[in-house]
């Protein structure tokens, strides 16, 4: 029996739960939201598709009652305000902090065991929030944002390229904001040859700062943030962890010297399984890359401070 919850049912999170559900990853998934009757909307919509789609999985809706997400295997958390046009992640941490806070607390109390999918922005702060509160061991804290990049700039090299989004082999390491991330055109392939034999540098460069906007832009033309990708991108994680896969992703951990960064969650290339994230892999950055690096993880250290200024840690 695998239980997956989902905190918060706005479009990300249901998106979440839609795609557990449809890909039967789980045998339950609970929505949970603290809108009066809002996730047992969304599960009850969710879950009339069922016959539709020919799915077995069974999923529910509460309003704030964690004592139905109890023993859940995995619990995504996407609660928290979404950004408007305009707005970068960082500004929403006044808000989500405390929210993400008291979430993950709640949810431990009923899943002492759950890998748990921090998903809120600013997603990297968020992480490292969610490590120094629960205090859980680091391998069952993963953030989701580098999944969601790579599958943009993956999507961006794809239609340059003409080609089959399956058929690329890109990943995006780093913080997950505007600034801060760190698409590795160098490393980027079509099916094992590098872009950078095929597309011109200047080509490259509009493919990795598209990507590194890419939230933003679909911001701007929805007029609130995106969540087919990002529902999918969570989905893809929860994935690995309830099938034990190891496959190689990148996402947002905690870092203990790897990359030259301690005291820090951020996005780099590593498993996940059955027991969260198990082992970083080493991309062996050039110097140019490091020092992308080394600034993003100055910029996600700020925001981390902020928690201190804001009493959230
Ligand atoms: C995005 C949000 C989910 O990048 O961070 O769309």
């Amino acid at each position: 029996m695998t239980k997956v919850s989902v905190i918060g049912a706005g479009a990300v999170g249901a998106t979440t739960a839609d795609v557990i559900a449809y890909r039967e990853l789980a045998d339950e998934v609970v929505l949970l939201d603290v809108r009066e009757g809002f996730a047992e909307g969304k599960a009850l919509d969710i879950y009339q598709t069922t016959s539709l789609l020919g799915m077995k999985t069974r999923i529910t809706g509460t309003t704030n009652d964690y004592s139905k997400t109890a023993n859940s295997d995995v619990v995504v958390i996407t609660s928290g305000i979404p950004r408007k046009p305009g707005m970068t992640r960082e500004e929403l941490i006044g808000t989500n902090a405390n929210i993400v806070k008291s979430v993950s607390e709640n949810v431990l109390k009923h899943s002492p065991n759950a890998i748990i999918v921090i998903v809120s922005n600013p997603m990297d702060t968020m992480t490292y929030l969610a490590l120094k509160a629960t205090g859980l061991p680091k391998n069952r804290i993963i953030g989701m944002g580098g999944i969601l990049d790579s599958a943009r700039f993956k999507g961006y090299l794809g239609l340059e390229l003409n080609a089959p989004t399956s058929d690329i082999q890109a990943t995006v390491i780093g913080g997950h904001g505007d600034t801060t991330m760190i698409p590795l055109t160098r490393l980027a392939t079509l099916n094992g040859v590098s872009v950078s034999s095929i597309l011109s540098a200047e080509k490259l460069k509009g493919i990795s700062d598209a990507t590194m906007v890419g939230g933003a832009t679909l911001t701007k033309l929805l007029g609130t943030s995106a969540w087919y990708a990002p529902g999918a991108a969570a989905a893809l994680l929860v994935e690995n962890i309830v099938r034990d896969q190891k496959c190689i992703t990148p996402c947002c951990v905690s870092l203990d010297g790897e990359y030259g960064q301690n005291d820090i969650c951020m996005g780099v290339p590593v498993s996940v399984g059955k027991n969260g994230w198990e082992t970083i892999i080493d991309y062996k950055l050039t110097a140019e890359e490091q020092e992308a690096f080394n600034k993003s993880a100055d910029a996600v250290r700020t925001m981390n401070n902020v928690l201190k200024e804001i009493g959230a840690l």
